[in-house]
């Protein structure tokens, strides 16, 4: 683990009480822990923003669909195998007896993630879903160097 450093901020007292009830109800046992995991969000959305045009992400899709939707199923598999190389794995659960769901692990460049995220969040018979993006752990607190 690095250094660590301290810092003082100046807060607003009504911001500071809203900010330590959110925190106390997620779960955390302190603001520095609360405050660091936002700078890291933060600095996550900067960077994969920033690997829009190439760098390596990882996500995880996850979609609900009714299996029985016209031919869903079949064009889910077709894309899934046109995008073999991006797929790391696949958990597929049977939530009801219309309803599956399934969370797809993706690793690769953006623009080929986002591309397959978006055919499969497209297709119809799919009720809901979200790709989560984040990038390998070295990338979220390395130095920006690429446009300086
Ligand atoms: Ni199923």
């Amino acid at each position: 683990m690095s250094e660590l450093s301290r810092f003082g901020v100046s807060v607003e007292d009504e911001l500071l009480q809203s900010f330590d009830q959110l925190i106390a109800g997620q779960g955390y046992a302190n603001r520095s822990e609360a405050l660091r995991d936002l700078m890291r969000d933060a600095l996550v959305k900067s960077k994969v923003e920033e690997s829009a045009e190439t760098g390596e992400v990882l996500g995880s899709l996850t979609l609900v669909y009714d299996h029985h939707a016209n031919d869903l199923t079949e064009k889910m598999n077709n894309l899934q195998h046109d995008f073999h190389n991006f797929i790391v794995s696949v958990l597929h659960v049977h939530i009801s007896h219309d309803d599956c769901m399934e969370v797809i692990v993706l690793r690769g460049q953006a623009p080929e993630v986002r591309t397959l995220a978006d055919a499969l969040l497209s297709l119809k018979g799919v009720k809901h879903g979200r790709l989560f993006v984040t990038l390998p752990t070295r990338k979220i607190v390395e130095h920006k160097h690429s446009h300086s």
